[in-house]
């Protein structure tokens, strides 16, 4: 009889071992190996595929076949999955607790009232999710709720129902009579998401699954589910505001550029039509510390506040708060507004908000967090009517951004006059524009130009 072999796994990152490790070298986390068994079954699953001998077929003669895609009937998640919900497809949608996974696929759940969906909750029993249901207003009758954890089960169930669309929060909570570990572990992760990977592919069934983040944000579980799965959602906010971004990571069938924004209301999660109207603070006055940035979250373009606070320090360190925006890239501007322009700040406190709660990392940022930190420190207000879209270098260049077209169309309609971009902007802009570009070549120009 051929002798068992087995590895040892990291649980956090996937980093395979042949004798057990305290610490994982690749991740460094400490007690996460877990001994998983090579079975025979497995490699002999693989020696059958290998046998098996394809052809190369020239790319010409592929057939393609447009793929069959069901409506969710939200706009923000058909535009997210490239147009609706691929046919046999496997989406992941990660987030910290409370952001508000449940209820959006609650929502996709009932909303899909033309066919039978079945939602299966490992975490929650029928009647919490009921009153959610009853929450959210949402009557269905096409919708079938499963409380199980065991996947053999879940795919019994759901060959006999054969559903639209099979939902289960999470995967973490799901187990496999296969393994003998707990739910959550790598060894049942793969094996569940296996499982329903393959039930999606043959019986047609989109899956939509709900994987739990680690503290670091990155999706909790073996790093091969992402790779597993066909499409991989975030979906991000701060808890205490009321918006969420679903953001796409990874989309065989689709863009990864694009995003959906919501509201979280009282009534469930609302798609947002008008994202920069909402993220605008109502201000009749003009006050100090405040810009406008033309940012480009995915395709599209938001006009988003920055706010900052510049006051004198009372500690030998200074301190620097940073939320919505790296802290890192915070202090790197800080200096070079030191060093290029002469502008004291290393004695300061610097406190920067993005308003509404949302992450920035578009780079046209940048000139709008250094125009709110000169105004903040030079007690200037910028005129509530001016916008601002460029980079800015390490050498305290204003550096141009892309997209330039799509930020101008937006701020106009937002009822801008005027727009700060760097010089090298100067050759794309279309003439027909309404809004005043104004063109800067380094940060020098930019004070020049505001601090009046
Ligand atoms: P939930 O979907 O349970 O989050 P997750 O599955 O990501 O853990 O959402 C939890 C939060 O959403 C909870 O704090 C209450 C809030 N919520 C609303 O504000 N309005 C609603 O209509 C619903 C259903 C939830
Ligand atoms: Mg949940």
């Amino acid at each position: 009889m051929a002798k068992e072999k087995s590895v040892y796994i990291c649980n956090h990152c996937g980093y395979q071992s042949s004798s057990y490790l305290g610490k994982c070298p690749e991740c460094e986390s400490w007690g996460s190996f877990e001994q998983v068994a090579i079975s025979n079954n497995s490699t002999q699953k693989k020696t059958t595929k290998t046998n098996s001998k394809s052809q190369p077929i020239p790319i010409h003669q592929v057939i393609y076949k447009q793929e069959n895609r069901i409506d969710t009937f939200d706009k923000e998640l058909n535009r997210v999955l490239g147009g609706g919900l691929v046919l046999g497809s496997v989406v992941l949608i990660g987030g910290e607790p409370g952001i508000g996974k449940s209820t959006l696929l609650l929502q996709t759940a009932l909303s899909l009232n033309s066919s039978s969906v079945l939602y299966v909750s490992g975490e929650e029993s029928p009647e919490q999710i009921k009153l959610r249901q009853v929450r959210m207003n949402i009557n269905s009758e096409k919708c079938l709720l499963l409380s199980e954890n065991n996947v053999e089960n879940i795919i019994e169930t759901a060959q006999n129902i054969n559903p639209s669309l099979l939902i289960v929060d999470s995967i973490q909570t799901l187990t496999s009579l296969e393994a003998e570990s707990f739910a959550g572990s790598i060894t049942q992760i793969r094996i569940c998401a296996d499982k329903l990977i393959d039930y999606a592919k043959s019986c047609r069934v989109p899956i939509i699954l709900v994987g739990h983040i680690t503290k670091d944000g990155s999706l909790a579980g073996p790093k091969i589910l992402e790779h597993m799965v066909d499409t991989v959602l975030q979906f991000e906010g701060d808890k205490n505001y009321g918006y969420r971004i679903l953001r796409s990571i990874k989309n065989r069938f689709g863009s990864t550029n694009e995003i959906g924004i919501y509201e979280m209301t009282s009534f469930g999660l609302k798609a947002v039509e008008n994202p920069s109207q909402i993220l605008m603070t109502q201000r009749d006055e003009n006050l100090s510390g405040i810009s406008t940035c033309a940012t480009m979250e995915g395709r599209r373009s938001l006009l988003i506040e920055t706010q900052a606070l510049v006051s004198p320090s009372y500690y030998s360190s200074p301190q620097r708060v940073s939320n919505g925006f790296d802290i890192r890239r915070l202090n790197m501007l800080l200096a070079v507004l030191e060093k290029k322009a002469g502008v004291k700040v290393s004695n300061k406190d610097v406190f920067l908000n993005i308003a509404g709660g949302i992450k920035v990392s578009d780079p046209a940022i940048d000139i709008s967090v250094v125009a709110s930190i000169l105004s903040s420190h030079q007690d200037v207000y910028i005129d509530k009517h001016s916008c601002f879209a460029a980079e800015v270098g390490l050498s305290g260049e204003i550096r141009p951004v892309p997209y330039i077209d799509r930020r101008i169309k937006e701020a106009e309609n937002m009822g801008f006059k005027k727009i700060y971009l760097s010089k090298y902007n100067k050759d794309v802009l279309e003439t027909n524009v309404r809004i005043k570009p104004v063109y800067l070549a380094n940060i020098s120009d930019l004070i020049n130009n505001i601090m009046v």
